[in-house]
C-alpha cells in the first residue's frame, strides 16, 4: 500500500503544473505585467501541491474523471495560494517568508500581492463551475457554488481567518471556528470533483468529513511546527503564532495534547473512509495522505525533546 500516493503524485503532477500554467488568470493589459508577476511567483515553483493531488483522488473515488476534475484540482490550489498570499500581509500575520522565499507581498508589494490573490480567487470560481458544468447539469453547477461559498464564506475560511485574528485566547469548544481556516478548504478540497462528478450525498458527506478531519490534523500539526520552530524545514518564521498571541492547539492542549488529537482525528478520518467507501485503492491513498501529514510532525523528531 505505501508509496501508492507518490506514484498517484508522479503520475498527475506534471499535468497539475500544467494546467495551473495554463488557468493561472494572467492579465492581457499593457502596464499589468507587475500583478502577472506577482501571479507567476506565487505559483511557481509553488509548495506540496497536495490539494490538487486530493481533489483529483475524491473524483476518482466515487467513480469520477480525473481529465474532467483537472480545472477543479486548479481552483483549488489558486484558492489555498490565494489565502496564504492573504494570511502573510501585514494586516494578518506579518510574514516575510513562506516556501523558503520572502512573501509575494515582499517582492512585488502589498497592493500587488492583494490584486493577485484577489485574481486568484476570482478565477477559482470560474474553474469550479467550468468542471460542474461539463456533464451539463445546472443542478451541479448550483451544488458545487453552493459548497464553494459555504466553505470559503463568512462560515468558512474567511470566518475561521477572523477568528484566528481577532481573539488572543478561544474556549476549546469555540476553536473548531478559528480552525475553519483550514477545516472549510480542505472540505472543498475533497468535495468538489465529486459533486462536479455528479456524487451521491452519502458519498460527498463522507468526503467532507474526511476532508474535515484531514484539516483539522493539518492545522494542529501546522501549529505543531510553527511552536516547534524550525524555519529551514517549514520555509516560513518560526513562532508565529506566539507573537501573536495567537489560539492556537499548542496553547490550548500544550504538545503532547496536541499530538494525540492529531492521531486522534487520523483515525476518525480513516474510520470514515472505510465505512463508506471500504478499501478502493483511492480510500488507501487517502489514507496515506492523512499518515503523510502527521508524518510531518513525527519526522521533525523535536516533539520528544520538547516534552523530555
Ligand atoms: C499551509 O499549507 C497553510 C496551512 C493550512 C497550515 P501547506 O503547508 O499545505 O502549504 P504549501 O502549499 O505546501 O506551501
Ligand atoms: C493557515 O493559517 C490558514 C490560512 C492561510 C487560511 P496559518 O497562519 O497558521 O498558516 P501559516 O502557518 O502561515 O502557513
Ligand atoms: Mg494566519
Ligand atoms: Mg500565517
Ligand atoms: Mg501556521
Amino acid at each position: 500500500m505505501k508509496e501508492q500516493l507518490t506514484n498517484f503524485i508522479a503520475a498527475h503532477g506534471l499535468e497539475i503544473d500544467a494546467a495551473l500554467r495554463r488557468w493561472l488568470p494572467l492579465s492581457d493589459r499593457v502596464g499589468a505585467e507587475p500583478l502577472n508577476d506577482a501571479l507567476q511567483y506565487s505559483l511557481f515553483p509553488g509548495g506540496k501541491r497536495l490539494r490538487p493531488v486530493l481533489t483529483l483522488i475524491g473524483t476518482k473515488l466515487v467513480g469520477g474523471n480525473v481529465q474532467k476534475a483537472l480545472p477543479a484540482a486548479c481552483a483549488i490550489e489558486f484558492l489555498h495560494t490565494s489565502s496564504l498570499i492573504f494570511d502573510d500581509l501585514p494586516a494578518m500575520d506579518d510574514a516575510d517568508l513562506r516556501r523558503g522565499r520572502p512573501t509575494v507581498h515582499k517582492v512585488y508589494g502589498e497592493s500587488m500581492a492583494l490584486l493577485a490573490a484577489l485574481a486568484l480567487f476570482n478565477q477559482a470560481y470560474a474553474l469550479l463551475a467550468r468542471t460542474a458544468a461539463q456533464n451539463g447539469s445546472l443542478t451541479l453547477v448550483e451544488q458545487l457554488m453552493h459548497e464553494a461559498t459555504q466553505c470559503l464564506g463568512a462560515n468558512g475560511v474567511i470566518g475561521g481567518q477572523a477568528v484566528d485574528l481577532a481573539s488572543m485566547s478561544v474556549a476549546p469548544e469555540d476553536m473548531a471556528s478559528r480552525n475553519l481556516k483550514t477545516t472549510a478548504l480542505m472540505r472543498l478540497t475533497m468535495t468538489a470533483g465529486a459533486i462536479a462528478s455528479g456524487a451521491s450525498e452519502a458519498d460527498v458527506k463522507a468526503l467532507a468529513r474526511f476532508g474535515e478531519c484531514l484539516g483539522l490534523a493539518y492545522q494542529v500539526c501546522d501549529d505543531l511546527l510553527d511552536e516547534l520552530g524550525d524555519s529551514t524545514f517549514t520555509g516560513k518564521p518560526a513562532w508565529q503564532d506566539a507573537r501573536h498571541l495567537r489560539p492556537t492547539f499548542v496553547a490550548e492542549l500544550g504538545l503532547h495534547g496536541a499530538q494525540k488529537l492529531a492521531m486522534t482525528l487520523a483515525e476518525e478520518g480513516r474510520a470514515t473512509l472505510l465505512a463508506r467507501f471500504r478499501t478502493r485503492p483511492e480510500t488507501n491513498l487517502l489514507i496515506e495522505a492523512m499518515e503523510r501529514v502527521i508524518g510531518d510532525v513525527a519526522q521533525q523528531n523535536l516533539l520528544a525533546e520538547s516534552v523530555a
